[in-house]
């Protein structure tokens, strides 16, 4: 365990190691299907690492904001859990994993649900079940959950937004087929609202490490002091990353790197080890699964040098 274990120097020096090592690698793409996302820097890499005392350790680009896209899953997945309760949002949403990918427009048989929060099929049904008296009410509720996690005000990338919302054919089409099938109710323009606009937060490395160290320390950000979600929800939030969180990838992931995780389209990858900390890694060239090249690289090294892997 890096920090109890390895002097702060050391940890610094080994993230600037694997950081020079990744940054030669230059395979993959970046996201294309939302226009917006097209304009990404291929080159742009930062690495972050938060511990439970509320150290960061960043190197790179880990303070260049871009978009959170799916890595808001599981954590308005938590929002709807403390919302509606773990009975409800389970009669609506599995925690299966797809073995396909992050668009799919399957649904399981056992509750004509979709499988799991992690794809955009589950995630637009948790979005549907956050709360609020108003488009605006719960917008601003997603908003500060984000603002819990990461410690600080957000805001929202309004060109990657507007770009989603009227490129989003695919995703409007599974929340009118949710709609169809009892799934989810109405407004669906509302919660598809909502769901473009949480997917389009923008965040840095160094964010989503502080985010996920609030996740290894059971929802209280280090850094602030604040909670930011209930604890007993977090083991479902943990356990939805670690099963599904990667995609169609996510058994590789875990046999690989051993760490819950989430990434998002824009090149974000979180991981987290429960208990010790966070760690957030950004650099938008993608592999075929959607998942960032070098993010994925990192924490298989970050996994190994510091003996990470949970089993
Ligand atoms: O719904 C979408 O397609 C995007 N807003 C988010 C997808 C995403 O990040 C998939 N992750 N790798």
């Amino acid at each position: 365990m890096p920090h109890s274990q390895t002097s702060e120097s050391a940890i610094h020096r080994r993230l600037a190691e694997i950081h020079r090592r990744h940054l030669s690698n230059t395979s993959g793409q970046v996201a294309t299907y939302i226009p917006e996302l097209a304009k990404a820097d291929p080159n742009a890499f930062g690495i972050a690492m938060a511990t439970l005392d509320g150290t960061v350790y960043e190197v790179g680009d880990s303070r260049q904001p871009f978009t959170i896209q799916s890595i808001s899953k599981p954590f308005v997945y938590g929002l709807a859990l403390e919302d509606r309760g773990q009975e409800h949002v389970l009669k609506r949403v599995g925690v299966e994993p797809t073995g396909e990918a992050f668009n799919s427009i399957v649904f399981d048989e056992r509750g004509n649900r979709p499988f799991n929060p992690m794809v955009n099929a589950g995630a637009i049904a948790t979005t549907a079940m956050v709360a609020g008296d108003s488009h605006q009410h719960r917008l601003n509720r997603i908003l500060d959950l984000f603002q819990r996690f990461a410690g600080e005000p957000l805001t929202i990338d309004e060109a990657v937004y507007r770009s989603e919302k009227s490129t989003g054919h695919r995703n409007r089409a599974i929340t009118y087929l949710e709609l169809n099938s009892n799934m989810i109710e109405e407004p669906v323009e509302e919660h598809l609202d909502l769901y473009f606009r949480q997917c389009s937060i923008l965040v840095t490395a160094r964010h989503l490490a502080i985010m996920a160290a609030t996740l290894a320390n059971n929802g209280v950000n280090p850094v602030t002091g604040e909670r930011a979600l209930e604890p007993r929800y977090m083991r479902n939030l943990l356990s939805v990353m670690c099963s599904c969180g990667m995609y169609d990838f996510s058994g590789e992931w875990i046999y690989r790197v051993g760490l819950p995780a989430k990434s998002g389209v824009a090149g974000g990858i979180v991981a987290v080890l429960p208990g010790q900390f966070g760690i957030g890694v950004f650099s938008p060239p993608l592999d075929v699964q959607g998942n960032s090249v070098r993010g994925i690289g990192v924490c298989e090294d970050l996994s190994t040098h510091f003996s990470l892997h949970l089993f």
